[in-house]
Formats: structure tokens, C-alpha cells, sequence
């Protein structure tokens, strides 16, 4: 028995969905057997894990502080072992045009982009080369923020009228955000656990009305099929890359990639999550128990591997 702090809520606009994790986490381990410390983390997350000096974190936190290498930077420090990957995986997962660069680099599909700061807009005049970049991408382009989550901030932009609108959407998220080709396909989600990658989840809008991405965490308004139908090479082959993007950004002990599946059959992957979703409509606790693996055994696996990569 451990005692485990649960880091949930916290500020970002993933609030609610990690307040869902956090919550499902706690019951898991206190059926496990854990002393459950749950800490809603806020200005006194330092005293407040000073105070319960737990054996371990488990950190459901998503979005920015959360997942982007900020809490576990803290935790570091505090010298607190902490579920997941470490700061650096997190900082290149969260941002999203470091993640693409460094595909790339690897020669592994992304998705065609371009990425701007604001200040390339204030300051350099970038608005005038949005024509070239509209060009070289086709309608519909994809527009969204760097680092957010959750599809927040994610708009189609089906004509160049529709693009300034779709900037200022991402800007109100981050202050880099990035143009991206958009590939007409199947959303799928590969999660891993333990560097093995998990069955392939196909999320489906049941309304098709993908610009409504609040939908996803509302049960019933997205079908998730689990193992995704797919050809077996197809299935395999997206196993593949989840397990090199895995390697690639350095995550650690569980982590879902997400990719587009287009008609032709190939594979982009769009991003990886280094804390994904725990909640009961999320993707990786229905990978893994595709795989056999219920929630409590997976926490409890999550629980094993922080505390494999413990310090000593
Ligand atoms: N380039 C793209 N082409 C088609 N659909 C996309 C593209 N980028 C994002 N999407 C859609 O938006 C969803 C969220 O995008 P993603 O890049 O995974 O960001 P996040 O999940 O962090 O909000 C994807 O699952 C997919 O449905
Ligand atoms: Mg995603």
C-alpha cells in the first residue's frame, strides 16, 4: 500500500474532464488499497504536497501546467515520483509544432503545416503571406493553437474568407498556432501502455458534425469502436508509428497518439497526448480493456511503472 496524491482540476480549460479522471483514478486506487490523498491543485499545490508527503503522484491533470512538463517539473523538484512521462516527453508532446519538426525529422507522416506567433503577425506582417499558404495547402485548412487539448480552439477553415476568423480562435488559446492540410479520413487513437501500443480506438461523430468537438465527451454523441475495423496491416502499421512517436518524444509508461487514416490508406499522425483522457468515454481505458486490461489493473499499472522510474 502507497500513499498516492491525486492531481486533479487545476486551471486549464480541461478542467472538468480532469476533475472526471482525477475522480475515477481515486476510486481505482482506493480499491487497490492505496491511502488516496486528492488535491485539486491550485496556488498551494506546493504546501498542499509538502503536507501529504505521498509515497507517489498520480497526475490527471490535461492541457497546459498539467501535461506540458509544468507539474512534473514541480514534482522533480519536490522529489516525488510521479506517474508518466517526464518533463522533457511532456514538453514535446504538449506543443504540438515541436512534436510535427521533430516527425518530420524522423521521416514520419504529419500532416503538411505551417506555424506562426502572433507576434509574426503583429510584428512581420505574416497576414500577407497567408494567400501563398493557402495555396500550398488547399480548403479546407486546418487551424489551431500549439498547445491545447481537447479540440479546443480547432476550426476548418473551408475558405480563405473563414481563415482570419479561424486565427483569432487559435490566438484566443495560444500565442503560436499552426495551418494545417486537412486529410479527409478516419480519427483514430493508439494508445500505449508500457511502450506496447494498445487496440486502435475509431472515434465516429455521430452527427458527423465534427466542429462540435464538445461532443466527444458527451456519452452517446461519439461512437468509439474498439479494436477499430481496419485491415490488419493497416492496424499494424499504426501500432508501428504510435510506438516510434512514443520513442521519439520520449514519453514514458502510457501516452495515446492520434492519427488520420486517409482514403488511400495512409497514416498522419496529428499528435501525441502524454496524459490522456481517464474519464469513462476516454480512449485509453477503452483500449485497455480491449486488451483485457481493466481500469483498476491499468491504474495500478501506471501506479508500478512511476514507481519503477523512481528515482533512487
Ligand atoms: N489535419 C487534420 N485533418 C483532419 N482532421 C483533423 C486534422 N487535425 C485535427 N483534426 C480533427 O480534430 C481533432 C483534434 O485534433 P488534434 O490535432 O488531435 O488536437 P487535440 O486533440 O489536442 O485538440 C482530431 O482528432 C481530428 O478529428
Ligand atoms: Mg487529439
Amino acid at each position: 500500500m502507497s500513499r498516492v496524491s491525486v492531481l486533479k482540476g487545476g486551471r486549464s480549460l480541461e478542467r472538468q474532464v480532469s476533475l472526471r479522471s482525477g475522480a475515477r483514478v481515486e476510486d481505482a486506487l482506493e480499491r487497490l488499497g492505496h491511502q488516496v490523498v486528492a488535491i485539486d491543485v491550485d496556488l498551494d499545490l506546493i504546501a498542499r504536497l509538502r503536507e501529504a508527503r505521498p509515497d507517489l503522484a498520480f497526475v490527471a491533470l490535461h492541457g497546459p501546467d498539467g501535461e506540458d512538463g509544468t507539474v512534473q517539473e514541480l514534482l522533480e523538484i519536490l522529489g516525488i515520483p510521479y506517474t508518466g512521462s517526464g518533463v522533457l516527453a511532456c514538453v514535446r508532446a504538449m506543443d504540438k509544432v515541436l512534436t510535427k519538426h521533430l516527425l518530420l525529422e524522423a521521416g514520419l507522416p504529419t500532416p503538411e503545416f505551417f506555424a506562426f506567433s502572433q507576434t509574426a503577425f503583429r510584428d512581420l506582417g505574416a497576414a500577407d503571406a497567408l494567400g501563398a499558404i493557402e495555396e500550398r495547402l488547399d480548403f479546407p485548412i486546418v487551424v489551431k493553437p500549439a498547445g491545447q487539448g481537447s479540440a479546443l480552439g480547432i476550426k476548418f477553415a473551408r475558405t480563405a474568407a473563414d481563415v482570419p476568423a479561424a486565427l483569432v480562435a487559435a490566438f484566443s488559446y495560444d500565442s503560436r498556432v499552426l495551418l494545417e492540410r486537412h486529410v479527409e479520413g478516419r480519427d483514430l487513437g493508439v494508445s500505449l501502455l508500457a511502450g506496447e501500443p494498445l487496440p486502435v480506438v475509431e472515434a465516429v461523430p455521430r452527427d458527423e458534425d465534427f466542429y462540435d468537438f464538445e461532443a466527444r465527451y458527451e456519452i452517446g454523441r461519439t461512437d468509439f469502436l474498439c479494436p477499430a475495423e481496419l485491415p490488419a496491416a493497416v492496424t499494424e502499421r499504426a501500432q508501428e508509428l504510435a510506438l516510434r512517436v512514443f520513442e521519439l518524444l520520449g514519453l514514458y509508461g502510457f501516452a495515446r497518439v492520434d492519427l488520420m487514416l486517409d482514403s488511400a490508406g495512409e497514416l498522419y499522425v496529428l499528435e501525441a497526448n502524454s496524459i490522456p483522457g481517464l474519464t469513462d468515454t476516454s480512449l485509453l481505458p477503452q483500449a485497455a480493456e480491449a486488451a483485457g486490461i481493466g481500469f483498476d489493473e491499468l491504474v495500478g499499472r501506471m501506479l508500478e511503472l512511476a514507481a519503477a522510474r523512481a528515482p533512487a
